[in-house]
């Protein structure tokens, strides 16, 4: 069932104050970040919201920590919140990630919404009850299922975005498109990303969301078929974590995920017999986009030392979500190394 509310900044503070009335919420607190303070709470009427507690933590996924979360915690002890408070979660992925966790475990759960400010958050992170901190230099280590109680979505913070963000989101969405419709999949290909228009996005991103929503619903604590959601991530992530242990930064989520889109193809139409066409389109689309390719063959064996010790797989085997055909999901698919060294050289070389 698809819980996220569309709406604009006016929208937003209506939405909110409806939840707090229709939860009952005896205290509402905001947790953000300095960024999203900066760039996105200072354009909303939040007077329309007093009384409130505002809670801060530093921006970025390297503070996704168990620090961050006590810091949250011990706010909450200290202003007197209880199981029946609000906690609205505007920003990132890494907001909506840490205060659902934290409010998920704050007195057994108290009440939480996510007011995605990213489009990546908009159409992911925000969506399914997935919360986690990182603990021990892995990521999202620790963490809930625990369903956010609404989403509500403004898009007018998506102009607050820059055009690298923007794309990030955008594979996103592209990989919700390849694993669910061959019509919306067209419709993603033909968006011009340059003049990004909102009204046509925001039909998108609404088709999006409802196809996140489709496949958490059937599969709601990741135990089968959810794992279409991971098409591209396999590769995407390690990727970004090696980008990441490398280069001291990260290679934006949505562009390793691009990237790990066409090597997951080039795998699909060697293993499952995917028409070439899809993946020539993406290919396209993804040099077009996104630039080219930011890794040299040398740097392969790291990068598969990483999928191997990624938490998804076991037993030293590496598990892929391919395709068969646009909407036709084949989870849990086997691929020896060299074959993965193979679609790295074709996206490379391509
Ligand atoms: N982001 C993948 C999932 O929610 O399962």
């Amino acid at each position: 069932m698809n819980e996220s509310k569309i709406t604009d900044s006016e929208g937003l503070i209506t939405a909110i104050t409806a939840e707090r009335e229709r939860l009952k919420a005896d205290r509402l607190f905001l947790l953000t970040d300095e960024h999203t303070r900066e760039l996105c709470l200072s354009r909303l009427d939040c007077k329309r919201l007093e009384p409130y507690c505002l809670i801060e933590v530093h921006s970025g996924d390297q503070n996704k920590t168990l620090h961050s979360l006590t810091a949250i915690w011990d706010t909450l002890i200290d202003e007197g919140a209880t199981r029946n408070s609000l906690m609205v979660n505007v920003g990132g992925g890494m907001i909506s990630d840490i205060g659902g966790f934290a409010a998920a475990t704050f007195k057994r759960g108290m009440h939480f919404i996510n007011v995605p400010t990213t489009l990546l958050a908009a159409v992911d992170a925000s969506i399914g009850g997935k919360t986690s901190i990182n603990y021990q230099g892995l990521k999202n280590e620790i963490g809930t299922f625990s369903k956010p109680d609404a989403v509500i979505v403004n898009t007018d913070f998506f102009s607050t975005l820059d055009h690298k963000n923007r794309l990030s989101g955008f594979a996103e969405m592209v990989k919700h498109a390849l694993i669910s419709d061959k019509y919306l999949f067209a419709q993603m290909m033909s968006y011009d990303l340059e003049t990004f228009d909102v009204t046509r996005l925001k039909s998108l991103i609404e088709q999006n969301i409802n196809v996140k929503y489709n496949f958490v619903d059937l599969d709601p604590y990741d135990l089968g078929s959810r794992k279409a959601l991971n098409l591209g991530h396999t590769i995407g992530h390690a990727l970004e974590a090696y980008s990441y242990r490398s280069q001291g930064e990260n290679l934006l989520h949505g562009y390793a995920v691009m990237w790990g889109l066409v090597a997951e193809l080039y795998l699909s139409c060697k293993k499952q017999h995917l028409d070439k066409d899809v993946l020539l389109q993406m290919l396209t689309f993804a040099k077009e986009n996104y630039g080219a390719f930011p890794f040299s063959c040398k740097e392969y064996e790291e990068i598969y030392r990483i999928m191997i010790h990624d938490k998804k797989n076991d037993a030293g085997k590496i598990y892929f979500t391919l395709l068969a055909g646009i909407g036709d999901v084949r989870i849990n698919q086997n691929i020896t190394k060299e074959e993965i060294f193979e679609a790295l050289d074709f996206v490379r070389e391509s």
